[in-house]
């Protein structure tokens, strides 16, 4: 469980909750703080050495070694992540999984998925902003191990602790990158206090 409290992360998270930010804004500090998060949670990625000639000289440098990477997006919004991801990542294969909670149960319910032929030799980077009951995430993450995946993270933005600890039970080996950490799920399984429907602040569909 790793929480990204970096400056900059933490300053555009308090504008992206705050409930006058309109749609255009909360799509730009989505990305924004996507990218951020990114070069955060892609820490690990191996190096080799590269020779490389500058105007002046040859010399030795680094570069990310072969390993592929997917991103994928748990729709929607997860798609608001999938920009900033990318900005660091652009060689990264992204992948779709629709899934929404039914209202009245809070279980997650699928209705899409797309991922990259080659899911099963990638280091996969899940992306959701909101972990609120987790039932989403662990849906995901099931069935991306369901189609090999094996080398899994969850990125999320604004985290619940009811969530944290369903995909920990679920899916112990995962870890988990977080900007916060709220206190807790309301009546609806919104956390609180959160920044809202995430989907909803993003296409502006409520
Ligand atoms: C939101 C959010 C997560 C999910 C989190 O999606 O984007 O996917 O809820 O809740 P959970 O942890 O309790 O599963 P939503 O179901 O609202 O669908 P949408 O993104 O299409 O609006
Ligand atoms: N989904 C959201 O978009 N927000 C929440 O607070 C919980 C689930």
């Amino acid at each position: 469980m790793h929480v990204i409290d970096h400056p900059l992360v933490q300053h555009k998270l308090t504008m992206l909750r705050d409930a006058r930010t309109g749609p255009k804004d909360f799509r730009d500090l989505m990305e924004e703080i996507a990218m951020l998060m990114a070069y955060e949670v892609t820490r690990d990625l191996v190096t080799e050495p590269v020779q490389v000639t500058t105007p002046v000289a040859t010399t030795q440098g680094r570069m990310v070694s072969g390993k592929k990477l997917a991103v994928v997006a748990i729709l929607r919004a997860g798609l608001g992540m999938v920009g900033g991801v990318l900005r660091l990542i652009p060689t990264a294969k992204v992948g779709h999984f629709g899934v929404y909670r039914d209202p009245e149960t809070l279980q997650p319910v699928k209705y899409y998925q797309k991922l990259p032929q080659d899911i099963d030799e990638r280091d996969i980077i899940v992306i959701d902003p909101m972990l609120a009951t987790g039932g989403s995430a662990a849906a995901a993450l099931a069935f991306l191990k369901e189609r090999g995946g094996n080398s899994l993270k969850l990125l999320s933005l604004v985290a619940a602790p009811e969530g944290i600890e369903r995909v920990h039970r679920d899916h112990p080996e995962v870890p988990i990158f977080v900007a916060a950490v709220d206190e807790r799920l309301n009546e609806h399984a919104y956390i609180v206090p959160g920044l809202g429907d995430a989907g909803d602040r993003l296409y502006g569909t409520r």
